[in-house]
């Protein structure tokens, strides 16, 4: 009876020393086909198309290790604080990106470099934007989502935004938490929805103030000038028509500069 139970043990075991390796061998073959990045999860849809996931991972730094044919991107709920230049270089064939809810305070020029025509859908929101640079959004494509970020309203800003491609629900979602100048009163307003405030009428008034000096020094310059070569034509005339007075017996000729210096 003992031996039986021992042989069914022994052979149980075996069994399931098999079965681990096997898992274990799967699992490693899986990963080696799919080549996912090491701390994210990867799946392939059945089209084809790859799906990498790295959301709340506690990442601080962008992965580098995305399989160049992935076609979407989740980062969000990470501690990224800045989106280095060409961190996404390389994955051509990306369609959505979403960064959203992180510490994202600065996307560096050409941050999104090499993403190119196909991504449609990049998700910033609920991030700490403040400000940045159109330059970062260089060769970008797709709608942006960049609501939910504590935007500092100013010129720069309001430049910026018409070279991006929002996401219509951006247009609601960019609320002011400062701005400059501070009594336009945008705080806590969607400042794209509101057209009739223009945060650059200030500079413009600046640039006017300055032209308008230029242009009074170029003009009292030219009166300044022209005063002075009238005076001394007259300072000529006058010394020319007393010589002229001087030279005896010629009255007539005298008369004739009298009349010309009163005509200059
Ligand atoms: C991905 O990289 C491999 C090896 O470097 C290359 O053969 C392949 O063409 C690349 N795929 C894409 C979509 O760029
Ligand atoms: C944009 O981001 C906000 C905040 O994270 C989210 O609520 C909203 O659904 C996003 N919009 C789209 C179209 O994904």
């Amino acid at each position: 009876m003992s031996l039986i139970a021992d042989w069914l043990l022994r052979h149980s075991v075996v069994t399931c020393l098999l079965l681990h390796s096997l898992v274990l061998m799967t699992f490693c073959f899986h990963n080696a086909a799919t080549s996912c990045s090491k701390s994210c999860y990867c799946s392939e849809s059945d089209t084809g198309g790859k799906t990498v996931r790295c959301s709340n991972m506690r990442l601080t730094e962008i992965p580098q290790d995305i399989p160049n044919d992935t076609q979407r991107v989740y980062l969000d709920f990470n501690l990224f604080t800045t989106v280095p230049t060409n961190a996404f270089a390389g994955l051509p064939n990306l369609v959505e990106l979403d960064l959203s809810h992180n510490e994202l305070s600065l996307l560096e020029p050409g941050a999104f470099r090499g993403l190119g025509p196909s991504l449609q859908f990049l998700d910033i929101s609920s991030n700490k934007l403040v400000s940045f640079n159109p330059e970062a959004f260089d060769g970008l494509r797709s709608r942006a989502n960049l609501t939910n970020n504590p935007w500092h309203c100013d010129c720069n800003l309001q430049m910026a935004l018409p070279r991006v491609d929002l996401e219509p629900a951006s247009l609601a979602g960019i609320v002011c938490k400062t701005s400059d100048p501070e009594e336009t009163g945008v705080q806590g307003l969607a400042f794209l929805l509101a057209p009739a405030i223009d945060l650059c009428v200030v500079m413009k008034r600046t640039t006017d103030v300055a032209m308008l000096v230029v242009m009074f020094g170029w003009f009292s310059m030219v009166i300044s000038y022209l005063v002075y070569y009238v005076r001394a034509n007259q300072e000529d005339a006058r010394r020319h028509l007393e010589y002229l007075k001087s030279l005896p017996g010629i009255p007539g000729k005298s008369e004739e500069s009298s009349t010309i210096s009163t005509v200059v």
